[in-house]
């Protein structure tokens, strides 16, 4: 969620090469000895060259028909989730939770909401994934509980009691006001006042989220003995909610006010003194330890947006980059420089990229046009899987689902909809139900009443109907995320940016260290249609010409010649070079 207020407050196909009828697009994805080799040689851990989706399981498939999706929703979808070519799932929150902020308020850390099945469900999905060479990756949340979680009730119960100091518990000022003025994220105090105690508790997000105290040694123990729990049963690692907000400063320092309101009518604040405080790497460190202790090579993925890559590269395998996801807006200069910085990293971490999660308006909304989006989600797809990174999918971007916000108050489910009704709708628009088929609530849910409603859009932008065509966004997916696999180059290959004065066309090599093999991928990202040149020469390639791999619109299997390269609007182009 880190920037979605962010970005409310700022703003507030191809096909493969035809050849007289002959397409790529028809050719099953290849199992390319390429790959295989490759696969063995390599000796990267998985979660370098996997891509990864995000499933928001109340909205994946439901599968008993009371309009929310669970886990076996999810099993009955591996093998759709296998054949678009994903190797990791990481599964929003499924624990026991009051559901205030769906699932990201937990009551409980080793259990699984009856809501979404039981701990054997789970574990079946576990072992249905792995048949598939499909990981499982699960959402964490350390920061703070639900208010109805046993060690809260127990710590908000007495000043003395023993959990009390596994929470933020203050005074208030001399005026019987808050302790300070730190805000939450979702709007207003940061603190809320529990009478029972005559106390003040800290809640980062919702009251109902008390911030844990992480200062405390047996806070920490618990957290990452829940972690283990999970750990034994084979997950693949963990995504790390919310992590730069675990210390607040002790001294209890105001935050410096800013311009302005925010979408709540609060004054803008900085969060100088909740966010990122120095503490949280030695967390992650420790986090990261408990992690390594198990095998497959456990990943844990940071939700941090902090301009800080370097430093959080150095504890988490895969922070993942709110700056590449927040550009929201199609720019080529913006987007290259962007990618040459993380790319240079000092840390030589990999990045993490994604334009859409439970978060985030998603990527059709915030890049199209209005006019040319089907073919804007194409290029952003190549811009997510065709650079060097591991990619982060969001259920439902391959078939081009876009936000559909609740069109009155009393249909927010999203509390801060609620609370920031009309400017902030909340997020119930990105978490749509996913588009199966033109069927009554789209294949997701036999219930007369699904969670949330399905969008309109799902009668054309679905599963069913996106795989009969060839030219469909999914098609193009599906092709691409292939191409990725079977082409070290693409997967692992050096980011190697090319035309760096040019402002509407994005272009780079990717090329394999080793045998030096290279794709050239160039996007244009306006308008317009452009002719470009490109001299390889610095980069070893000698030909003149760039053979298609993939290509959207499409164009004929004929080579192009690098020094008269046209490239229509917001056309993609991926192709070998040597
Ligand atoms: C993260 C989650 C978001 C949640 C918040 C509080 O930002 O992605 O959905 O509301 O943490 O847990």
């Amino acid at each position: 969620m880190l920037n979605r207020a962010k970005f409310l407050f700022a703003t507030l196909s191809l096909v493969l090469w035809l050849d007289a009828g002959t397409s790529l697009a028809q050719q099953p994805p290849q199992q390319s000895s390429k790959h295989e080799q490759a696969q063995q040689k390599s000796q990267d851990p998985w979660w370098k060259h996997a891509v990864i989706y995000e499933i928001y399981p109340r909205s994946f498939q439901d599968s008993n028909g009371d309009g929310v999706g669970d886990i076996n929703g999810i099993t009955s979808r591996l093998d759709y989730i296998h054949d678009l070519g994903i190797d990791a799932i990481w599964i929003s929150p499924m624990y026991p939770s009051p559901l205030i902020d769906f699932g990201y308020d937990i009551s409980d850390y080793t259990a699984i909401d009856p809501l979404y099945g039981t701990l054997a469900d789970f574990d079946h999905l576990v072992s249905e994934a792995k048949k598939r060479n499909i990981r499982v990756i699960m959402d964490f949340v350390p920061n703070h509980t639900s208010d109805q979680h046993p060690w809260f009730k127990e710590s908000r119960s007495s000043r003395s009691n023993p959990k009390r100091d596994w929470y933020i518990w203050r005074d208030g000022n001399a005026m019987g006001q808050p302790p300070n003025n730190w805000q939450s994220w979702f709007g207003h105090s940061a603190w809320k006042l529990d009478p029972a105690t005559n106390q003040y508790y800290y809640h980062h997000f919702y009251t109902e989220q008390p911030d844990l105290n992480w200062r405390n040694p047996q806070v920490r123990k618990a957290m990452y003995d829940a972690m283990r729990f999970w750990l034994k049963r084979g997950v693949a690692g963990f995504r790390i909610d919310a992590v730069s907000r675990l210390f607040e400063d002790p001294n209890l320092h105001d935050d410096p006010i800013l311009p302005g309101k925010n979408a709540y009518g609060d004054p803008n604040i900085a969060h100088k003194y909740t966010d990122n405080l120095p503490e949280v790497h030695e967390v992650l460190r420790e986090m990261r330890k408990v992690v390594n202790a198990y095998p497959g090579n456990p990943v844990m993925i940071s939700e941090a947006d902090e301009p800080n890559i370097a430093e959080l590269a150095k504890k988490v395998q895969l922070p993942m980059d709110f700056q590449i996801a927040d550009v929201n807006k199609l720019s080529a200069p913006d987007f290259r420089r962007l990618l040459n910085e993380i790319d240079r990293n000092a840390v030589g971490g990999q990045p993490h990229y994604f334009f859409s999660n439970h978060d985030q308006p998603r990527q059709w909304d915030r890049y199209g046009d209005g006019v040319h989006n089907d073919q804007i989600a194409k290029l952003m797809a190549a811009l997510l899987l065709a650079t060097r990174a591991t990619p982060l999918m969001y259920y439902g971007e391959e078939l081009g689902m876009r936000t559909t916000e609740p069109a009155r108050k009393e249909d927010v489910q999203d509390p801060i909809g609620k609370i920031g009704w009309p400017e902030e709708k909340g997020r119930d628009g990105e978490r749509t139900p996913m588009q199966w088929d033109a069927s009554r609530n789209a294949g997701f849910s036999a219930s007369q009443h699904p969670w949330l409603p399905v969008p309109p859009s799902a009668s054309i932008y679905n599963v069913v109907a996106e795989a009969q065509n060839p030219k469909s966004i999914l098609a193009f997916y599906k092709r691409l995320l292939a191409l990725r696999r079977n082409e070290p180059a693409l997967r692992d290959g050096r980011y190697l940016p090319l035309n760096q004065e040019d402002t509407n066309v994005l272009s780079f090599l990717r090329k394999e260290p080793g045998r030096g093999e290279a794709i050239l991928v160039v996007l244009n990202m306006s308008a317009e249609p452009r002719t470009i040149k490109f001299d390889l020469s610095a980069h070893g390639v000698k030909g003149g010409s760039a053979n298609p791999l993939l290509a959207a619109p499409e164009i004929g299997a004929e080579s192009t010649q690098l020094n008269h390269f046209s490239v229509p609007a917001f056309g993609v182009f991926i192709g070998s070079v040597d």
